[in-house]
């Protein structure tokens, strides 16, 4: 356990590399044409501003907190169960940078003994800083964070994603999809969770979900949510931890959040069960 006073230099350090890597990014979506790599199919991509961005990030890590574990994107590591420990995103939403789409955050948090402390994402194109500690409430730009109060999927507007495996894998969001922008305001496909986790915390949307994220797109969103009144859970309206590669994010309206599990149990119905780390 640490003590709010020695979280406060984590998050001032944190605020500051995330803008930091954020400068970068803006400076490197200038650039054309840009530097594309496969890292196994068509759809998931690495760019030279996602190992840039790294490179900035974990230099800053390694010589401020040597003795703390990390978890980045593209160059991995880990997340123990005990100690603190970051898990990065460098760039949370390659494929739109990689077409100049103009979506994409980076995003950190700090963990202490497996569970998440603060988190912070940023937009670097909208300029909007959002951060949020435990027990401190949620932030963007100095304004504080209160999710909607939307209690009717009628009323709703909601995000989701598509994992990289959608063409080969047949449990691929679609049926939840279907289901969803049927019976909604509509579904949003933003392209980089981490900012659809800071939007659902700043009430620009009323829920998200996805299957296949890591604990780099969803941990800094986590703390955003759950500080700004919302609740995340597991497909199954079960706890949750970034380790689990499912969500369901909302307002936390208990109605409303109940509507979402249900949607997805129904339209999941004829698809395998979820397994662990999908369960
Ligand atoms: C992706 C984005 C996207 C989500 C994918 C993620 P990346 O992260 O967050 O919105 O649908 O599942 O992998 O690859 O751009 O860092
Ligand atoms: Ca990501
Ligand atoms: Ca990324």
């Amino acid at each position: 356990m640490r003590h709010r006073s020695d979280i406060q230099p984590l998050l001032e350090f944190a605020i500051e590399v995330a803008k930091q890597a954020g400068e970068l990014l803006r400076e490197y979506n200038r650039l054309r044409p840009r530097q594309v790599t496969s890292k196994g199919s068509a759809v998931d991509l690495v760019t030279e501003a996602d190992l840039a961005s790294e490179r900035l990030i974990l230099g800053r890590l390694r010589q401020h907190y040597p003795d703390h574990a990390v978890l980045s994107e593209e160059a991995q590591g880990e997340l123990p169960a005990q100690g603190p420990a970051w898990v990065v995103d460098p760039l949370d939403g390659t494929v739109n940078f990689a077409h100049g789409y103009p979506v994409f955050s980076v995003t950190l948090a700090f963990f202490q003994d497996g569970a998440v402390q603060l988190g912070v994402t940023y937009d670097p194109l909208r300029e909007e800083l959002f951060w949020a500690q435990r027990g401190q409430g949620a932030w963007c730009n100095g304004q504080r964070l209160q999710v909607s109060a939307t209690a009717e999927l009628g009323r709703s507007l909601l995000g989701t994603g598509f994992q990289y495996d959608r063409a080969t894998n047949p449990d691929n969001n679609l049926a939840e999809f279907s289901y969803f922008v049927t019976r909604t305001r509509g579904v949003r496909r933003g392209g980089s969770a981490a900012l659809d986790l800071a939007w659902v915390a700043s009430g620009r949307m009323d829920g998200f979900w996805e299957k296949g994220l890591n604990p780099w797109d969803t941990a800094a969103g986590q703390v955003l949510i759950e500080e700004a009144g919302g609740r995340i859970t597991t497909y199954s309206g079960a706890a949750w931890h970034p380790r689990v590669r499912n969500l369901v994010a909302s307002n936390g309206v208990p109605a409303f959040h109940a509507a979402l599990v249900e949607g997805i149990r129904i339209a999941r119905q004829g698809l395998p069960p979820l397994s662990a780390p999908y369960a």
